[in-house]
């Protein structure tokens, strides 16, 4: 049966029919914004009269970046989207006027990494550990083949994890998160910070983003980086340093065979990942007498969370 996969980013919502190897029969999107719940809803809900108009579908999946209620209806707290003890299956119900249409939530992450599993990167093997690395970090745990959801849904919300006591301070209310150091919105804010304090280190990355640092995202850092701007080079490295330190303490945890990278920064590849696998082999205790995780990139890349909540809402 065909399932529709929505997966609601930082300014736009992407929709798909998916089939179920996972491949994705049509395609659309509207644009939103993370300040307006209602406006995301009321997304959604086209979405699906689109998407249904011309393909029978069984069930809508919409992948939030957030935390989860463990009955796949409401997201419970959202650090970087308004969305705090939000009715979104109810919500997106009541506007469709249709009690009939399954809507599972999921994690954002967790879609991804579900996609990832089944179909992607990490197709072979039974554990693994998904980090989408975009506005926010995400984690995925798929352990013994089964999607680990935790006692309340809000399982693998891993760039909540604590990495440096007194540091930075995070969307959800405390200091020194790990998505803090390794996310896409650290990136820029240390680009950002470098550009002001070092400029004449800055010249590409400033003119990339037009002369306005307000304006500099990550893709213009990786694109730097690719072009061999050191100081774009070294942002990214950082980043990754920070991603695979604290993927060796994840393992600590959960002993993955896979580890795989997603999410927007991602795109950078060796240029995040390299750095990633340097901190990973120094942080990782017992290295040299245990099996070791492998660090990969996701291989599905933007589409792996539609695909995944597609698939999930199947189940
Ligand atoms: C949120 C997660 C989400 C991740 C990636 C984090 O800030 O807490 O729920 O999966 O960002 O979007
Ligand atoms: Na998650
Ligand atoms: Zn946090």
């Amino acid at each position: 049966m065909h399932a529709i996969g929505v997966d609601i980013g930082g300014t736009k919502i992407a929709a798909g029919v998916v089939d179920e190897d996972g491949t994705i029969l049509a395609q659309t999107r509207r644009e939103t914004s993370p300040d307006d719940v209602a406006g995301i809803d009321k997304a959604i809900a086209e979405v699906y009269l689109e998407l249904s108009g011309s393909y029978e579908v069984s069930a809508m999946g919409v992948a939030a970046a957030g935390f989860v209620s463990a009955d796949r209806s409401s997201v419970l707290f959202a650090p970087n989207i308004a969305w705090r003890d939000y009715p979104l299956r109810q919500r997106v119900q009541a506007i469709l006027q249709n009690d009939d249409v399954l809507v599972a939530v999921e994690n954002d992450a967790n879609a991804a990494g579900w996609a990832e599993f089944r179909f992607g990167a990490a197709r072979d093997v039974d554990d693994m550990l998904m980090l989408t690395v975009g506005t926010g970090l995400g984690g995925a745990i798929v352990s013994n083949g089964k999607l680990v959801r935790g006692a309340w849904g809000v399982a693998a919300e891993i760039g909540h994890m604590r990495v440096v006591p007194g540091g930075h301070y995070c969307g959800c209310g405390h200091e020194g998160c790990w998505e803090q150091y390794a996310s896409g919105s650290a990136l820029v804010r240390d680009a950002q910070a470098t550009v002001i304090i070092q400029p004449e280190r800055a010249t590409r990355l400033l003119e990339l983003a037009g002369g306005d640092v307000e304006k500099l995202n990550g893709p213009q850092v990786t694109q730097a980086a690719q072009e061999g701007d050191p100081l774009a080079i070294e942002l990214l490295a950082e980043l990754g340093r920070w991603l695979g330190e604290g993927a060796a303490s994840a393992t600590a945890l959960l002993d993955p065979a896979l580890i795989v990278v997603g999410g927007g920064v991602a795109d950078a590849g060796d240029l995040l990942l390299a750095p990633a696998r340097n901190g990973f082999a120094e942080q990782l205790s017992g290295r040299g007498h245990r099996p070791e995780a492998k660090i990969v990139v996701a291989s599905m890349g933007n589409d792996a969370g539609m695909v995944g909540a597609a698939d999930l809402a199947r189940l």
